[in-house]
């Protein structure tokens, strides 16, 4: 597997794949690489002649140092893992200079008002953070397509925002959620739950699954009231927020109009792991 450190020889290789007129598929994680990040990859292996695929934990986007410094990393299983599914995957494995050759700070982007709520409410700068990082990311790598999972789907949103306004000749593939048997949504976060905190984790997605099974039939201020009830059975769970909102402007409502398509968001803190999830109501 090739494995690229540096931005020129990266781009020296992709510059050869253009020129061979290979279709280039990009991939960007933060590594920790689990079965919903491989499936992304997989994805766009199926859809590419090439996939690149980018291991970087990006400091910008952190608004916790706390965070940043316990944020799970094992680059020799992510390599180990990456192979097993593609010898021929290209893996761009950076460090930060390299990224930000200045200052380590983000640029501003205006997403409008797609940023308001949710993460970015909760996480101040967590989105500009995310695209200074996707935005440099992707003038290196240049790809036809780039792959983002719905399990982020705010993140989803923005960058499919982003490359509409810097007019990127890339398109975002969205890619479903990928959850463990339990209906937990597969996190790099998840390895840093104890076992307790394990099994309650999953109520976060019956919360969610409550959402779905009853949004034709309750309204929404009643589904958030009962979904508040049901947390709060559980002392380990702090919730950040429950809401509903629509897809396209990711305004959280209590009315909803049919014509609009709408998902269930939540964040909560699970004993000092903080847990995102959504699920499409539709
Ligand atoms: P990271 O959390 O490593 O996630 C990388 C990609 O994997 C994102 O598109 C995310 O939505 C997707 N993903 C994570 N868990 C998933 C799951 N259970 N099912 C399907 N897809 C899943 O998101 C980031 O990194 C960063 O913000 C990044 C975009 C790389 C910028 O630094």
């Amino acid at each position: 597997m090739l494995v690229f450190k540096s931005v020129s020889a990266l781009q020296n290789h992709i510059n050869k794949l253009i020129s061979e007129r290979k279709i280039i598929g990009f991939v960007p994680t933060m590594g920790a690489l689990h079965a919903g990040h491989l499936s992304l990859v997989e994805k766009s292996l199926l859809e590419n002649d090439c996939t690149i695929v980018s291991v970087f934990v990006n400091p910008t986007q952190f608004n916790n140092s706390n965070d940043l410094n316990t944020y799970p990393s094992n680059i020799i299983r992510d390599k180990k893992l990456l192979q097993s599914l593609d010898n021929e995957i290209v893996l761009f494995h950076p460090n930060s200079k390299e990224i930000y050759s200045g200052e380590l700070k983000s640029d501003h982007f205006d997403f409008d008002n797609l940023d308001q709520h949710m993460e970015g409410k909760y996480r101040e700068g967590h989105f500009q953070g995310v695209a200074t990082v996707v935005n440099k990311l992707l003038l290196i790598v240049k790809s036809d397509k780039i792959y983002f999972g719905e399990k982020d789907f705010q993140q989803l949103r923005i960058i499919e925002n982003l490359v509409v306004a810097k007019k990127f000749n890339t398109k975002v593939i969205r890619c479903n959620t990928i959850r463990q048997d339990d209906g937990l949504a597969l996190s790099s976060r998840n390895n840093k739950l104890d076992i307790s905190s394990k099994k309650t984790a999953k109520y976060l997605f019956k919360a969610l699954s409550f959402a779905k099974e009853n949004f034709d039939t309750l309204d929404i201020t009643n589904i958030e009231e009962k979904v508040n009830r049901l947390l709060a059975k559980f002392p380990q769970i702090k919730l950040d927020y429950f809401v509903i909102a629509d897809e396209r402007y990711l305004q959280p409502t209590l009315k909803r109009d049919k014509k609009k398509k709408y998902r269930a968001f939540i964040a909560a803190d699970i004993s000092g792991v903080r847990l995102i999830d959504n699920i499409k109501l539709y």
